[in-house]
């Protein structure tokens, strides 16, 4: 006869709720401001692998934290420029319209924050332009909107696998050249320095890839910048025509932020962008940590 539950063993009953499409879920009863035990950390693995989004409300934890659990996951990028980082850990970036120093709402003038917002507010998968695409990110919301603000989600997977065939066909083999320039270009603003370019330079994947269990899904997004081997006109058309197709309403989860909430979401299968808010009025702070990836295959 096993033994009666103890307090411990009622801390590991989680409950995963899917979303109604299948695309995304909500993990209850996981308090992350205690450390990860195996258990929760396999039943939250499963979901994402699963689900592809996450979203976990109402936490209260440290950045500390926050790297900690992320760790879990895998090895975390990094980012070099103090301004986007919190209290010194270099493996969190700063999502906000607030300024780290002063505390106050960013100028648009910040061509810095003018090419992230814009860049971040089309449909785009993080870190698509490393050699190395990342795995996942986990997104947490210390200070929100009243309105607007929210982050879209869509999901690569299942747009691939609804695809015609005969599409299916003749785009499976493409590669795409992917690069971080490339909001920059589209909106007109002002390259960044050549010796800050040459750390990312543009890089190639394929339009098509191929995840460990099996599935599909469409590499693209705003940092996609052409096919490779095809004329101009011809690449923006098949980009442009991939991604209206894979943000159908039926393939997207669309998630309205609560200071507390946690998303994190598969970047190898999902796109995403953060709809418009009051840029230079309402405050928005995020902090998100992101699992590096392995090389698209
Ligand atoms: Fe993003």
């Amino acid at each position: 006869m096993p033994a009666p539950a103890t307090a411990h063993d009622k801390a590991d009953q989680i409950a995963v709720h899917p979303f109604e499409n299948g695309f995304g879920c909500e993990l209850a009863g996981l308090d992350l401001s205690q450390p990860l035990t195996q258990a929760r950390f396999e039943t939250w693995h499963d979901a994402f692998e699963r689900y592809s989004v996450v979203v976990i409300r109402g936490q209260h934890f440290s950045v500390a934290q926050h790297v900690a659990f992320s760790e879990w996951f895998g090895k975390l990028e990094q980012y070099e420029d103090p301004k986007d980082q919190a209290e010194g850990f270099n493996t969190i970036i700063r999502v906000s319209n607030i300024d780290k120093y002063t505390n106050a709402i960013k100028s648009l003038d910040d061509i810095g924050h003018k090419s992230f917002t814009l860049g971040t507010s089309d449909w785009h998968t993080d870190s698509s332009f490393r050699r190395i695409p990342s795995k996942a990110s986990l997104l947490f919301a210390r200070e929100v909107t009243p309105e607007g603000g929210d982050t879209a989600f869509a999901s690569t997977s299942m747009a691939w696998e609804a695809l015609p065939e005969d599409m299916q066909q003749r785009i499976e083999h493409l590669t795409v050249v992917h690069d971080f320039e490339e909001t920059r270009r589209r909106f007109g603003l002002p390259p960044r320095p050549p010796e800050i370019r040459a750390k990312l330079p543009p890089v190639t994947h394929p339009l098509v890839t191929n995840l460990p269990d099996g599935r599909r899904a469409l590499l693209i997004g705003m940092h996609a910048v052409r096919v490779e081997d095809m004329e101009p006109d011809a690449s923006r058309a098949i980009l442009d025509e991939l991604k209206a197709f894979a943000t159908q309403q039926q393939f997207v989860y669309r998630h309205k932020w609560r200071v507390g909430d946690l998303v994190m979401w598969d970047n190898r299968c999902t796109m995403h962008r953060a709809m418009p808010y009051a840029l230079e009025r309402d405050r928005r702070l995020l902090h998100r940590t992101t699992v590096a990836g392995e090389a698209a295959a």
